[in-house]
């Protein structure tokens, strides 16, 4: 009998070359691929596509609707910010809050899947209290944030060299972990 791969998909990043967030939500999306995922990601540049969230307006572009549909087909996710201002960029909460959309499934917005959760930040404070602020929204859209959240200190810390390649071990051990995660509870929920 042939087992579904799952599908695990990235949203995040920013608009800046090499950004830091886009880099560590591949990396995590590569360790998931590794372990047998079909992964897909929504980058900054896919993020500034689409348009501001709007509640009275259902209407959908494509792109918003390729979003949707890959989140609602999800068996689990990875989330990537910059902190901006001490909290989430609002190119990533923007499509956050196109997900509105999944309100009204059987399975609403990310409930019973897993979700990595990623922030790079130019200080510690904004980088803990935007883990936080995503930890609470992934708990407001019933998801599960995994045990191990990843906030790097982009001042302080070079994970990636001149190719993006990620270099910093203990950081490739967190992403590495956090994959683990995200897989384990992806098989164990949905194992079929
Ligand atoms: C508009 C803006 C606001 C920012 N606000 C903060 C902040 O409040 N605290 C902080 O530590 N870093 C702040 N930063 C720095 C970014 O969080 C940091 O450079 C981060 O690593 C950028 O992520 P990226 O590499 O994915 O672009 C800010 C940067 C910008 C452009």
């Amino acid at each position: 009998m042939s087992v579904r791969r799952k599908r695990i998909v990235g949203i995040g990043g920013t608009l800046r070359a090499g950004s830091s967030s886009e880099r560590l939500v591949r990396a995590v999306l590569s360790a998931c691929a590794d372990a047998g995922a079909e992964t897909t990601l929504f980058d900054g540049a896919a993020l500034a596509r689409f348009g501001h969230f709007n509640v009275e307006d259902t209407a959908c572009t494509d792109e918003q609707r390729a979003f949707v549909e890959s989140v609602r087909a999800a068996d689990g996710l990875v989330l990537g910010t910059p902190g901006y201002h001490g909290g989430v960029s609002g190119l990533v909460k923007n499509a956050i809050d196109l997900l509105e959309d999944l309100r009204g499934d059987t399975r609403p917005y990310f409930e019973g899947r897993p979700v990595g959760l990623i922030v790079s930040a130019a200080g510690w404070q904004a980088g803990g209290v935007t883990l936080s602020a995503l930890r609470g929204i992934v708990h407001a859209m019933r998801g599960w944030p995994t045990p191990i959240g990843i906030a790097i200190n982009s001042v302080e810390q070079r994970p990636f060299d001149a190719n993006g390649d990620l270099v910093d071990a203990g950081i490739d051990s967190a992403v590495s972990a956090q994959a683990r995660q995200i897989m384990t509870f992806a098989l164990e929920a949905h194992a079929a």
